[in-house]
């Protein structure tokens, strides 16, 4: 039994799945029993103990808060290193898009994936997740997307496999094959590829949970990644689309007509989808790291999707070129900050929307009966603490599964 502040998450199971309930206020003087690795029962003390009158094993958290463990929903691991030197260029004016046309951006990254061995990608992976653990995240998607190659693309799927076995977090594994036009094929060959070649090789070897594409000027176009994704949802994965992150080039539209999990970055969204999106089962997955480290100044309409009664879910985007940033906390921060929401909100974006995006709602994101015991115990009881000091490190202890993996 853990005793503390608990802060449930519950889950709204009707109308729309993925939408955390209102804010409630959290159990003071309240208590979880976990058994083995699953939520037993969670309420006020007095009524646990009266429920479990032998209970043992209590651990006092001191009246902290007690949270779910974090999902991320969104990362670009694994890569192999980083791009600091483009960073810089960054900082001296050069655009994000010049950087990529020079042979930087992605394509450098698919350089350094394919150039590196695979024990050092996985050490150098492995040695992340455990900064991410320390921070409080228990489940993250993965993604390839720095293969570029059949070959490649298939290597770094397998390299994800490898990872499941090697870190503590639950890993969710993605797709990503139309992320950047390779430089040693045309696009349309390499489109020719992904549908005969990657897609069902990655397929057939059960490498796939869901099926990402990036939307943008310089990537694809919605109409040159639309039968990816339908194939992918004839196949029951769960389909993601990188849309309106940079520029306005119809991803949104056409993920909604696919009724898509997960519409990612949404920076440019149109008044026009944002109506339809709020209305939709897709959740807005909005990645505030991404908009800090690009200073980007335009920002996604986080506030309108909530109160128009969409979904949203709230990521790291963890990756070498644009979000170099592997913190929930800190990507909360920046998500009250620069996107106006309530601490509430960011912690129900990182906690059950997140694990709906990722198709894991029933199993993780909430401290309700019957789930998955991955438990956080915060160094306050004060949930505004984590946003107001941004930077600071609130996790104290991380329970993955039932076990205490840090503190
Ligand atoms: O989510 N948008 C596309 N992909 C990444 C950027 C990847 C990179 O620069 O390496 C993103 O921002
Ligand atoms: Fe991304």
């Amino acid at each position: 039994m853990i005793h503390g502040t608990i802060f449930p998450v519950k889950t709204s199971r009707a109308p729309r799945r993925g939408q955390a309930l209102p804010a409630e206020p959290p159990i003071r003087d309240g208590a979880i029993v976990i058994e083995d690795d699953i939520i037993q029962a969670v309420g006020p003390t007095k009524d646990i103990v009266a429920q479990y009158p032998g209970v043992h094993a209590v651990w006092d958290a001191k009246g902290c808060a007690v949270l779910p463990g974090f999902v991320d929903c969104h990362t670009h691991l694994p890569f192999a290193a980083w791009r600091a030197d483009e960073y810089r260029l960054r900082l001296a004016g050069k655009r994000y898009e010049e950087i990529a046309h020079a042979r930087g951006g992605i394509v450098r990254s698919s350089q350094q994936l394919r150039q590196t061995p695979s024990d050092h990608v996985t050490s150098f992976v492995r040695a992340l997740a455990g900064e991410m653990l320390m921070t409080g995240t228990t489940t993250m998607e993965m993604k390839s997307g720095y293969g570029l190659s059949v070959r490649d693309e298939l290597r770094q799927l397998r390299l994800i496999q490898t990872l499941r076995k090697q870190v503590k977090q639950r890993i969710v594994s993605t797709g990503l094959f139309l992320h950047a036009p390779p430089p040693e094929t045309s696009r349309s060959l390499w489109i020719d590829q992904v549908m005969h070649q990657l897609w069902p090789a990655a397929y057939d070897e059960g490498l796939l949970d869901a099926v990402d594409a990036f939307v943008e000027e310089g990537a694809f176009t919605p109409s040159e990644v639309r039968s990816l994704l339908v194939q992918a949802s004839q196949h029951q994965l769960l389909t993601r689309l990188h849309a309106d992150q940079l520029s306005r080039m119809g991803g949104t539209k056409m993920g909604l007509d696919l009724a898509v999990r997960g519409l990612d970055h949404l920076d440019y969204l149109a008044a026009e989808d944002l109506e339809r999106l709020a209305s939709s089962g897709t959740v807005a997955v909005l990645l505030p790291a991404a908009t800090y480290s690009m200073k980007q100044t335009v920002r996604p309409p986080a506030r309108e999707i909530i109160d128009a009664g969409g979904a949203v879910a709230i990521a790291t985007d963890f990756n070498p070129g644009t979000a170099p940033i592997s913190s929930i906390p800190l990507t909360m921060s920046l998500a009250v900050h620069l996107f106006d929401l309530t601490p509430e909100e960011a912690l129900s974006a990182v906690t059950i929307n997140a694990a709906y995006v990722l198709g894991l709602d029933q199993q993780i994101g909430s401290l309700e009966v019957g789930k998955q015991a991955d438990v956080l115990i915060l160094d306050t009881d004060e949930l505004a603490m984590i946003p107001y000091r941004a930077g600071h490190n609130p996790v104290a202890r991380v329970m993955v599964r039932g076990q205490w993996v840090v503190g």
